[in-house]
C-alpha cells in the first residue's frame, strides 16, 4: 500500500459487496445524494448520457430477479469456477433474490446515442457506491439484473425505453454485519521511467 492515506482512500478501500441488508429503508434524500455523486464522474465528450430507475417495489424486483435468475443458471451451466458453482447452488433456491432483499435498487441506464455509454455509466456507479459507503450504506452491483433488458413488459413498467440500456443494476441498504476484508491480488505494473 502506498504511503498516501486520506478519508477518500480510506472510503475506497474499505467499501464491500454487501449482500445482507436490514429492513431499514434508505431515504429518498439519501438516494438523490447518491445520484448526484454519480452525476459528478466523468464521462466522454461531457455527455452524461445516464438515466436512473429507483425501483423501492419489493414485488417488482422479486418480477425482476425471477427474470433473471434462469437465464443466469443456463449461462452458468457450463462454469467450472469453484466461484460460478458456489454462486449456482444459491441461485438454484427457490427463495434466492439477485437483489439480496434490499430496500432499494437503482437502475443505472446509458443512452445508446454516447460513444462511451459504458464507460460513462460504470464511473457513475462506482461513484454512487463510494458515495453510499461514505454515508454508511451497503451496496452491490447485480450485474444479474441485466437479464432485464430481455423482457419487453418489464422495460416498459420499469420506463425504460430503447434509447436506453441497463448497464448497471446496484442495490442499496443497510449492511446486516460489517464486511470483512478481502485480499485483492497484487496489481501486475510495468514502470517504465
Ligand atoms: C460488472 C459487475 C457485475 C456484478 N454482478 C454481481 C451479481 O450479479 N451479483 C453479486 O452478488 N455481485 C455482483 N458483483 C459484485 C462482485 O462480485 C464484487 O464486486 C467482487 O466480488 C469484489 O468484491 P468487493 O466489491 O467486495 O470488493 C458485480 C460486480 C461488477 C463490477
Amino acid at each position: 500500500m502506498g504511503v498516501a492515506q486520506n478519508n477518500v482512500i480510506e472510503n475506497i478501500i474499505t467499501r464491500r459487496s454487501i449482500r445482507e441488508y436490514t429492513d431499514r429503508k434508505v431515504s429518498d434524500e439519501d438516494i438523490k445524494v447518491i445520484i448526484d455523486a454519480g452525476v459528478h464522474a466523468p464521462s466522454g465528450f461531457d455527455s452524461q448520457p445516464w438515466f436512473f430507475v429507483v425501483v423501492k417495489n419489493r414485488g417488482m424486483m422479486k418480477r425482476m430477479s425471477d427474470h433473471c435468475k434462469p437465464r443466469l443458471l443456463a449461462q452458468l451451466a457450463e462454469a467450472t469456477n469453484e466461484a460460478a458453482i458456489e454462486f449456482k447452488k444459491e441461485l438454484a433456491q427457490e427463495d434466492f433474490n439477485i437483489f439480496y432483499d434490499a430496500p432499494v435498487l437503482i437502475i443505472i441506464l446509458g443512452s445508446n446515442a454516447a460513444f462511451t455509454t459504458d464507460y460513462d455509466c460504470s464511473l457513475c456507479a462506482e461513484n454512487m457506491m463510494l458515495a453510499a459507503h461514505s454515508m454508511g450504506i451497503g451496496s452491490c452491483w447485480i450485474g444479474t439484473g441485466c437479464f432485464i433488458q430481455d423482457n419487453p413488459e418489464l422495460l416498459e413498467e420499469l420506463g425504460i425505453t430503447p434509447d436506453y440500456r441497463v448497464i448497471a443494476p446496484i442495490v442499496f441498504g443497510y449492511a446486516v454485519k460489517e464486511p470483512g476484508e478481502t485480499a485483492k491480488k497484487e496489481p501486475e505494473v510495468v514502470w517504465i521511467k
